[in-house]
Parts: C-alpha cells; sequence; structure tokens
C-alpha cells in the first residue's frame, strides 16, 4: 500500500511563480548579490496612515471576534455605492461578499458555478489562479488569447470560435495582470452577447480597475444591459490601497449566487478580521486623494519603463493602459522568455517573470512590475541593456 493520494485536480496545479522566482532572488541575495525586484505585483508604497490607524482603533476597540460571513454591514454598503457607480444600477448589500483578498472571491464562485464537463474561457496569458480554480472546480480550461496588436485586448474571432453550450463561465480582467491592457468597451459588448446567447456566467476580475494612466478609466461589463444577472465583479484593496497583507477583497453578484457563495465561505473561512473591515471601510470612504498622487507617480514610473525598454535593441514595448505591470516583446532575441528572464536574474540581478508565467500564449514576452522607485527602474534597464546587448 503507498502513501495516502492527493486529488488529481489538486495534484495537477501550478504554483504561482512569482513566488517561485521571489525565492530564487532572495537565495541569490543571502549569496550577497544586489537584485533588482520587479517580479512580484505589489506596490511598493505603505498602506496610508489613515487606514491603518482605522484598523488600529478598531483592534484597539475590541473588534477581533467573529462577525457577520459575508462582511460588516457598512463596508458591504460602502462597496455597494462604489459599484453601483461603476455599473451604472443600485446594488443592494445582499449583492456583496467580502472575503480575505479577492483571491478567495475568484475561487468560491467559481466552485459555485462550475462542475464537470463545464467549459470555462479565461483569458492567455492571464492570472495563473483562473487556471487553478477552474482545475479545482472540475471544470475544463478554454484559455483565449489575447491580441498584443489590439492593446491585449481579447481574440473576439477566437471567443466566436470557442465558445458554445457547454461554456460555463467566461473570466475577464481588464485592467490586465500581465499586459496592463484594457479591454474596450466595444469588445466588452460582443463579450456580453456571446454570453447572453450562451446563456453563462461572466466573472470580470477588476482589482486594477482604479489604476488607468492617461486619464481613461476601465469600463465593466456588469454595466451592460442584460449583464447583472449572470456578471461577478472581482475587486480588492490591495492594489488600490496598499493593502495586499491586509487580505480584504469582495464580489459583487446576484443575490442568489451571493448567498450561495456566503455559504462556501461559512465553511472555508467562516469570516474576514474584523480590524481589517474598518480599515477598508476608512480606505474606501475616506479622502481618496492619496490613490489620485500615487497614479501620477506610476505613470512617470511606466513612462520612463517604457521609453527605456524600447532603447534596447530587440525589445519592442507597448504602453499599457493600465495596472503596474509592462509586458515587453521579446521575441526578436531568438530565446525563450524563460531563458532570458533566468539569465537576467542570474547574470544582471534583474528579477522579472517570463510571460509564460502566465499561460502558453505568454511566450515571447517579459512581465515586469514597475511599482518600484525611478532610480530602480533606470538601473534595471541598464542591466537589461548590457545583459542582453
Ligand atoms: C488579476 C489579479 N486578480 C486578483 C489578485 C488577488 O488579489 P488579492 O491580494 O486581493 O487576493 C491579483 C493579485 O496579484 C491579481 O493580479
Amino acid at each position: 500500500m503507498g502513501l495516502p493520494g492527493i486529488a488529481f485536480s489538486v495534484e495537477s496545479i501550478e504554483p504561482e511563480s512569482a513566488y517561485a522566482v521571489l525565492a530564487k532572488a532572495q537565495a541569490l541575495e543571502r549569496a550577497g548579490r544586489d537584485i533588482i525586484h520587479l517580479e512580484i505585483g505589489e506596490p511598493d508604497f505603505a498602506t496610508e496612515q489613515r487606514i491603518s490607524q482605522a484598523g488600529i482603533d478598531s483592534i484597539n476597540a475590541g473588534q477581533t471576534r467573529y462577525n457577520p460571513t459575508a462582511g460588516i454591514h457598512p463596508l458591504r454598503e460602502a462597496i455597494a455605492t462604489e459599484i453601483s457607480r461603476r455599473c451604472g444600477r443600485r446594488i443592494s448589500e445582499n449583492e456583496v461578499v467580502v472575503g480575505p483578498g479577492a483571491k478567495p472571491l475568484l475561487f468560491l464562485p467559481t466552485l459555485a458555478i462550475v462542475e464537470s464537463g463545464d467549459e470555462v474561457i479565461y483569458p492567455d496569458p492571464g492570472f495563473p489562479t483562473y487556471e487553478a480554480m477552474v482545475r479545482v472546480a472540475g471544470g475544463t480550461g478554454v484559455p483565449l488569447p489575447l491580441i498584443e496588436a489590439n492593446g491585449f485586448s481579447i481574440d473576439l474571432d477566437v471567443m466566436r470560435d470557442r465558445i458554445n453550450d457547454r461554456t460555463k463561465l467566461i473570466v475577464l480582467n481588464s485592467p490586465s495582470n500581465p499586459t496592463g491592457g484594457v479591454i474596450p468597451f466595444s469588445d466588452l459588448e460582443e463579450v456580453a452577447k456571446l454570453a447572453q446567447r450562451h446563456n453563462c456566467w461572466v466573472l470580470s476580475d477588476e482589482i486594477y480597475s482604479r489604476m488607468c494612466f492617461d486619464g481613461a478609466t476601465a469600463p465593466s461589463i456588469a454595466a451592460i444591459d442584460g449583464m447583472a444577472e449572470r456578471t461577478i465583479v472581482v475587486d480588492g484593496f490591495s492594489k488600490t490601497y496598499a493593502m495586499t497583507g491586509w487580505r480584504l477583497g469582495y464580489g459583487v453578484m446576484p443575490e442568489r449566487l451571493a448567498a450561495k457563495v456566503s455559504l462556501l465561505a461559512v465553511h472555508a473561512f467562516g469570516c474576514t478580521a474584523h480590524f481589517t473591515q474598518f480599515a477598508g471601510l476608512e480606505a474606501m470612504t475616506g479622502t481618496q486623494a492619496q490613490i489620485d498622487k500615487i497614479m501620477v507617480e506610476y505613470q512617470q514610473r511606466r513612462d520612463v519603463l517604457i521609453d527605456g525598454l524600447n532603447s534596447i535593441a530587440g525589445i519592442s514595448c507597448q504602453k499599457p493602459a493600465g495596472a503596474f505591470y509592462a509586458f515587453p516583446n521579446v521575441k526578436s532575441l531568438g530565446e525563450s522568455c524563460e531563458t532570458i528572464a533566468d539569465r537576467l536574474l542570474a547574470d544582471a540581478g534583474v528579477a522579472l517573470l517570463p510571460g509564460t508565467a502566465f499561460g502558453s500564449a505568454g511566450e515571447g514576452y517579459l512581465r515586469i512590475c514597475f511599482a518600484k522607485s525611478i532610480p530602480e527602474i533606470f538601473q534595471a534597464v541598464e542591466r537589461m541593456r548590457a545583459c542582453l546587448g
């Protein structure tokens, strides 16, 4: 008799390579190397003092106990108000489920919707959790290529070809991790028509929706007529408010699904830390001035990075419209993106991710997080030039 088995669906899931590259980079640092970290998608700003203070005040007030699974009433109400603005209709707090990060609000709705035999369309390259959650739910993943020439929007022709009556869920992510691309409203209208024709759900991961450049906004598919009853909007506090370690996110979905997702949440995590939710409430309802300031800073960093990358022979890089990622095309360098990423880490001390960490359509690209200071970005570009030149 061998060892007790692990479910095949779990045995076969892949880790997030950002963590693997971080571990490798840290091992090099322990050996005395100087590494510039552009691999992890995390703001380098501290959580604003007013937000941290709200969390501390909450702990001091003894708000450290169990609380309602779907989240505390004032936070759900604040989220409903925010998403009502984005979707152009009045959303009730019963449509809101709060959780420890956006990730559980990707996973739990997928578990509630998808079963064996169901197909799920998700972006390729795309955030690795999408593939993992579909596998764990027992569904069949159908990766959908993003097109560089269209600002990394989705390939609608391929979607029309791949969608069918077994398609249960379409996952969208705009602005996108890893490309920084924003899906234009006209493309969302086409996706909405397809979702309605094939009666499927849409999970719209909008965690970077407040992070758009050049005064643009990222439209939400939830704002399109007929989509309210089939859309789950996922968002969170990690990126916009630099609160990655607080663990706070949410999903907004039809009440009948929210009730089932809350049931899964009862059994999976019970509730989200009370004081974290009070910090989130302050984040959302207090002054938003800091976000505007940070976005000006991110835009300057983006411009420095993209100009720098485009000045290196063999690299071409579009200006991302949102998030804090650049996704340069390195196909002309003639090596796999994994080899290039490994070489940049080992020889130049620049930690970044190969595009294939996000799916096979990421071959020929690198993902660079520019939530770093401008001097670090300058230095990273010069090291890349010296290494690849
Ligand atoms: C596209 C996308 N969705 C969701 C998440 C998860 O965010 P959270 O920290 O709220 O779980 C991330 C984090 O990197 C992300 O890039």
